[in-house]
């Protein structure tokens, strides 16, 4: 199987589509043109079912095999949200919204999925039954969730989850998977140092909060060098420092800071949230001052199933002689663990060749891969549910 020909005389036609994704950035849970337009090309398709509104803004469309009666069920997933960055790529279809652009790739991966769906709803060269899902708000407000908890598994009766997600730096249409964590589990904090302000040139009456968060920030980084296994990955940043007091001679009353916490690994994890904690609180009572800590757990690890990796990765070589399987994970978060945590399955990066990084404002998904991803999406359905 490799790039199938069919994609090859779709190009310019899911071009345009990413495109004009890319040209209405939405964000978050406000995805509403782009559900729409999603949900009106999988009407046009001629898929058997489409269903908007699934977990707020998500699109779930059906596409029945050729005998579909007992079969598998595959979920192949891509997001549709995009992020609060102002466009500067001086792309021809750049973002017409200031402020708001596709920075990820996620107008991409939508595109590349309505490829698959249009493929697999002409040819239906399976048996089973295939699931598409458009999910809205990746970027930090968990919609892949919220889709969950609207019953994304039990009401399409899903028994295994398929997603992609594209990687700059990556020759264009590579692959890389591994079998367990790809992706972190991102958790966030915030610290609330208290003190008793008063006048900066009177330090012995007061306790002193800005002194106490700085002993803080430097002690929280023990727990990653000095808690945690040295052969396993964590990281804590505090991102974020801000006082009650805009003088140069106030001792603030109070110090507020903000991080995140990125782990591999559930018991990391859990050390991670037990280590800020005791650090902070215990820095901060040594000092005469009080720490409140709220740690919120965020993404799950994304976690590829064993067997499920080597389908995926059978599926990548079929369509590329170049799929790295020794690839190092990433310490970023990606809610389509919220599906894997539900049923196995993989998740797997195409190369977008020498771009800008996500996330930065001269990023653009790259079109050359698109013949690849959907190639992926679409194999995955014909070699997990082949046909008899
Ligand atoms: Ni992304």
């Amino acid at each position: 199987m490799p790039i199938k020909n069919r994609f090859a005389e779709l190009l310019p036609e899911i071009t345009a589509w990413r495109r004009d994704f890319h040209e209405h950035p939405e964000l978050l849970y406000d995805v509403h043109r782009t559900a729409g337009r999603v949900a009106e090309l999988l009407r046009e398709f001629g898929c058997d079912e489409v269903t908007e509104g699934v977990g707020r803004t998500g699109v779930v469309a059906v596409i029945r095999g050729k005998t579909d009666s007992k079969g598998r069920v595959i979920g192949l997933r891509a997001d549709m949200d995009a992020l609060p960055i102002h466009e500067q790529t001086g792309a021809e279809y750049a973002s017409k919204t200031p402020g708001k652009m596709h920075a990820c790739g996620h107008d991409g991966h939508t595109a590349m999925l309505l490829g698959a769906a249009k493929y697999l709803a002409e040819t239906r060269n399976f048996d089973g039954t295939a699931i598409m899902i458009f999910q809205p708000a990746e970027e930090g407000g968990a919609g892949g969730d919220a889709m969950v908890k609207d019953g994304l598994v039990d009401r399409w009766g899903i028994q295994e989850f398929y997603g992609m997600h594209n990687m700059p730096g990556m020759p264009v249409g590579s692959f890389a998977i591994k079998p367990g964590a790809m992706m972190a589990a991102a958790d966030q904090f915030d610290i609330t140092v208290t003190g008793k302000g008063g006048h900066a040139a009177k330090p012995h009456e007061c306790i002193d909060t800005t002194l106490a968060a700085a002993q803080i920030i430097v002690a929280l980084q023990s727990v990653v060098a000095r808690n945690v296994d040295p052969l396993q990955n964590a990281v804590i940043s505090v991102c974020v420092v801000s006082t009650d007091s805009t003088a140069h001679n106030v001792i603030p009353q109070v110090v507020k800071l903000k991080g995140t916490a990125r782990s591999l690994d559930a018991e990391v994890r859990a050390q991670l949230e037990e280590g800020i904690t005791r650090v902070a609180t215990n820095i901060a009572a040594a000092m005469g001052a009080t720490a409140a800590v709220d740690y919120q757990r965020g993404y799950p690890v994304t976690s590829n199933d064993t067997e499920a990796t080597e389908w995926a990765a059978a599926v990548a070589r079929a369509i590329s002689d170049r799929v790295d399987m020794d690839m190092v994970p990433m310490m970023g978060g990606e809610d389509f663990s919220y599906m894997l945590n539900e049923r196995p399955g993989a998740y797997i990066w195409v190369g977008n060749g020498d771009t800008a990084m996500v996330h930065h404002p001269a990023y653009d998904f790259n079109d050359e891969a698109i013949p690849a991803g959907s190639s992926w999406y679409a194999g995955m359905v014909e070699s997990r549910m082949p046909a008899a």
